[in-house]
C-alpha cells in the first residue's frame, strides 16, 4: 500500500425531474403504495427523459463535483465512471462524459462494471491510481438509466429502481490518516443469475426473439438477493472496521448501498448501530445501482451529517455479485 493519501476533494449528484411515485407505479402494475413502503421503504423513484441518457446524469453531477471541489474540468486526468446502463455498449461513457466536459485528451478514461458496488469499485481504482503518483485528479462517477432496462411490467422489479448520478473528485492528500484509509473489494461469481440482464451481451445477442422474450430487462431472484445483501453487507463492513482496528461505534455515519429499507435496518440491527447513524434516502429515489452511494454522499455532506474528522463507512452489494466496502476520513 502506497503511503501517499487520497482525498475527496468535491461532490456533486443529479436527479432527473421526472417523479414516480408508487401511486403512479399502482396503475401500471398489480401493487400499492402500502406493499410497496411496507416490503423496501421507498416512496418514489426519478425517471430520466427519454433524450436524457446515462452520461447526461454524469455531467450534471461531475460539474457540481468540480464546482464543489473548486477545480476547473481541464484539472481532471482520470474519468472514471460505474454503471451497467451506459449509452453505448462501446465506447464507454467515460469518454462521453470526458467530451462534454471539454477534458483533455490526455486524462484516462473508462467505466467499470460492478452494479450497485460500482462506485466503491472506481472509488478504490481511482485512488489506487493516483496514490500510484501517475494521476493527479480524478472524476470518479456513479450514474444510471435503470427504467432503461426495467420491465415495467414486473411487479417484483420495478417498484425498486430508479435514474440517477453521483460524483466525487480525488485527488492527492497532503496529511495521512486522512481520506480513503481502505477497501474491501470483493464477488460472489458463482450466482451470477441471480440478478442479471440476460440478453445484450455476447451469450445472447440482441434479436427479434430476445426483445420479445423480455429477456433485456433486469431479473432478479429478489428473496435470495435480499438475504445475501444483507449477510454480505455486514461481512463487508465488519472484515474493513477489523482491518482498520475500528469498532462500529466510531464510525460517524454509514452510507449504505440504498436497495431497500429492511436491508438496511438489518444491517444496522446486526452491528448494533442506531439506524439513525445510517444515511438514507432510498425513500425518494429507489434504488439508483451504482449511483445510489454518492448520490448518499453528496446529500449526506450537504446536509452537515459529515464533519471533519469523522470516519465515514460505505458499503454495498449487488449484481456479479459484488460486495465492497470503504472507510473515509474527512
Ligand atoms: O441492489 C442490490 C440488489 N437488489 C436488492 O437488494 C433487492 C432485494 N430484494 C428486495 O428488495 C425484495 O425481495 C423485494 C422488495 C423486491 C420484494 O420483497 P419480498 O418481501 O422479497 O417479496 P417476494 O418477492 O417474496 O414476494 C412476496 C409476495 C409474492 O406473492 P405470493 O407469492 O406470496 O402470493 C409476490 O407475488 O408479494 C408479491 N409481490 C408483490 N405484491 C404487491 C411481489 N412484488 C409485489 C408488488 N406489489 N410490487
Amino acid at each position: 500500500m502506497s503511503t501517499r493519501s487520497t482525498v475527496i476533494l468535491g461532490t456533486g449528484s443529479y436527479a432527473p425531474k421526472q417523479i414516480l411515485t408508487n401511486e403512479d407505479l399502482s396503475k401500471m402494475v398489480d401493487t400499492s403504495d402500502e406493499w410497496i413502503r411496507a416490503r423496501s421503504g421507498i416512496r418514489e423513484r426519478r425517471i430520466a427523459a427519454p433524450d436524457e441518457a446515462t452520461s447526461d446524469l454524469a455531467v450534471h453531477a461531475a460539474r457540481l463535483a468540480l464546482e464543489d471541489a473548486g477545480l476547473p474540468a481541464s484539472e481532471i486526468d482520470l474519468v472514471i465512471v460505474a454503471t451497467i446502463t451506459p449509452d453505448y455498449p462501446m465506447p464507454s461513457t467515460a469518454c462521453v462524459v470526458q467530451s462534454k466536459l471539454g477534458i483533455k485528451s490526455s486524462a484516462a478514461c473508462f467505466d467499470v462494471n460492478a452494479a450497485c458496488s460500482g462506485f466503491i469499485y472506481a472509488l478504490d481504482t481511482a485512488c489506487a491510481m493516483i496514490s500510484s503518483g501517475r494521476y493527479k485528479k480524478a472524476l470518479v462517477i456513479g450514474a444510471e438509466k435503470l427504467s432503461s432496462v426495467v420491465n415495467w411490467k414486473d411487479r417484483g422489479t420495478c417498484l425498486l429502481f430508479g435514474d440517477g448520478a453521483g460524483a466525487a473528485v480525488v485527488g492527492a492528500g497532503h496529511q495521512s490518516g486522512t481520506g480513503l484509509l481502505g477497501t474491501r473489494l470483493g464477488a460472489l461469481g458463482d450466482d451470477t443469475e441471480l440478478l442479471f440482464i440476460p440478453a445484450g451481451g455476447s451469450r445472447t445477442p440482441a434479436s427479434a426473439k430476445s426483445v420479445a422474450a423480455g429477456d433485456h430487462f433486469i431479473k432478479m431472484k429478489g428473496k435470495e438477493v435480499f438475504k445475501l445483501a444483507v449477510r454480505v453487507m455486514e461481512e463487508a463492513a465488519r472484515d474493513i472496521l477489523e482491518q482498520h482496528g475500528l469498532s462500529a461505534n466510531q464510525i460517524g455515519l454509514v452510507i449504505p448501498h440504498q436497495a431497500n429499507l429492511r436491508i438496511i435496518d438489518a444491517i444496522a440491527q446486526y452491528l448494533e448501530l442506531p439506524v439513525e447513524r445510517f444515511f438514507v434516502n432510498v425513500d425518494r429515489y429507489g434504488n439508483t445501482s451504482a449511483a445510489s452511494i454518492p448520490i448518499a454522499l453528496d446529500e449526506a455532506r450537504r446536509v452537515g451529517r459529515i464533519k471533519r474528522g469523522d470516519v465515514t463507512l460505505l458499503v454495498a452489494f449487488g449484481a456479479g455479485l459484488t460486495y465492497g466496502s470503504a472507510l473515509i476520513r474527512w
